[in-house]
């Protein structure tokens, strides 16, 4: 254990060879060389001082909900933002504002805001991991990202250690993405977010999973509560227990492709699968429509491909969502994971020519296992 000195009596603790496999909710992966946790801004900047100090590169951590680490670990300094902070800063009859520590729990955040009556993040109930994250990869469910109530974000910009502030249009917010994971990623920390709620109903319960539920139950205008419920009961039903196995949620990102793009996977369909899943993929097109191209459901493409339930080692396609890749604890390996992953991105791109991308991020992996890992073998693509 190292400690290093934050002056008046205030220590850092540093561990050393730490395992990362715990801090991952996917439950695979090595350890890092170095682990501090880090409370406020100071803890950080002093861990980012270490890392410097010593030349270590350094990985941020916070749920772990959407990550995989490699077997070998990290090698640098891992850090865990456990900045917490919970504040209305300005409220009228129209909104709340409030300052949240980017190390909050994401669904402790949705609870307070619905109990309060705010709008805007009751479909993002139940999503896991901490705001920080949530708002580096404008996490997103039925209908709702967090994009659409984000303010501004503060973060620390790891080369200067000073504190910079990104007004909502400067994130660059896209479909599970941010300026934080693309152009200056690696640059920044986030420490808080400031969401604007709105107090007025605004009721987005058209995706069809959540239209169904309150169909069935007659409810044309259900209140906050009730679709923090609706949301919780879908969710559990579809997605595995967080508690009881290893998994990064959607293991998949969604294809987004381009309207020509769109034509070729269709001439794959029908070819691979007969007209009626061309069919098919055209009603997906227009129930998931997005502007400027097409969104087609990665888990039906996989459903299509049969390969709910294909299993490497102890890693398996979740069957109740193929978009899940589910774990057994202490048994599962990152490479088992990712040659899965390898697996199935094959087998969708043989049939229909897409080529899956994955949402966790990929830590600690060489560059010849990440090549390994994405190689499509052209060959065989029929
Ligand atoms: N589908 C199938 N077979 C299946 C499951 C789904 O054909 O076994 C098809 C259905 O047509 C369904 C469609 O896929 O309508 C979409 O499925 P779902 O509504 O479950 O949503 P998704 O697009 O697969 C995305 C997010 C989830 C989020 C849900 C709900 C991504 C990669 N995933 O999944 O996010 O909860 O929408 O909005 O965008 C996560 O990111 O970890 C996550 C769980």
């Amino acid at each position: 254990m190292i400690f290093v000195s934050l002056g008046q009596n205030i220590m850092l603790k540093i561990q050393e060879n730490y395992s990362l496999n715990n801090l991952t909710t996917i439950k695979v992966g090595g350890a890092a060389s170095f682990f501090a946790r880090v409370k406020n801004v100071n803890e950080l900047k002093e861990a980012l001082e270490y890392a410097h100090h010593h030349s270590l590169n350094i990985f941020v951590i916070s749920g772990g909900s959407n990550v995989v680490v490699s077997e070998h670990g990290f090698h640098g300094l891992a850090i865990q933002i456990n900045i917490n902070g919970f504040e209305v800063i300005r409220e009228n009859k129209q909104q709340a504002v409030l300052k949240i520590g980017a190390g909050e729990v994401w669904d402790k955040v949705v609870k307070r805001a619905v109990a309060n009556g705010w709008w805007g993040i009751e479909n993002l109930s139940w999503i896991p991991g901490r705001i920080g994250a949530c708002a580096v990869q404008n996490s997103g469910a039925y209908g709702q990202e967090i994009s659409d109530v984000i303010d501004e974000i503060k973060a620390l910009e790891i080369a200067s250690g000073k504190i910079k502030i990104f007004k909502k249009d400067k994130c660059e917010y896209g479909y599970r993405q941010s300026v934080f994971n693309t152009r200056i990623a690696g640059k920044f920390i986030i420490v808080e977010v400031v969401l604007k709620l709105s107090k007025k109903e605004n009721l987005k319960i058209d995706y069809p999973d959540v239209k169904k539920y309150f169909k069935e139950r007659s409810l044309e205008q259900p209140s906050l509560r009730q679709i923090r419920q609706a949301i919780i009961y879908t969710r559990s039903n579809k997605l595995p227990d967080m508690s009881k196995v290893g998994n990064a949620g959607s293991f998949f990102k969604n294809v987004m492709i381009s309207r020509s793009e769109f034509q070729g996977l269709v001439k794959n369909l029908e070819k691979n699968f007969g007209q009626s899943e061309a069919d098919k993929a055209v009603e997906l097109k227009e129930k998931f429509k997005i502007a400027g191209g097409v969104k087609i459901p990665t888990a039906w493409l996989i459903d299509i491909c049969g390969l709910k339930g294909t299993q490497v080692g102890y890693v398996k396609v979740y069957e109740k969502q193929p978009l899940v890749l589910v774990t057994e604890p202490s048994k599962a390996t990152a490479d088992e994971v990712m040659r899965l992953f390898r697996k199935v991105r094959q087998a969708v791109y043989q049939k229909t020519g897409m080529k899956l991308l994955p949402e966790p991020r990929l830590v600690g992996f060489t560059d010849e296992e990440l090549e390994g890992y994405f190689k499509l073998d052209e060959n065989r693509y029929s």
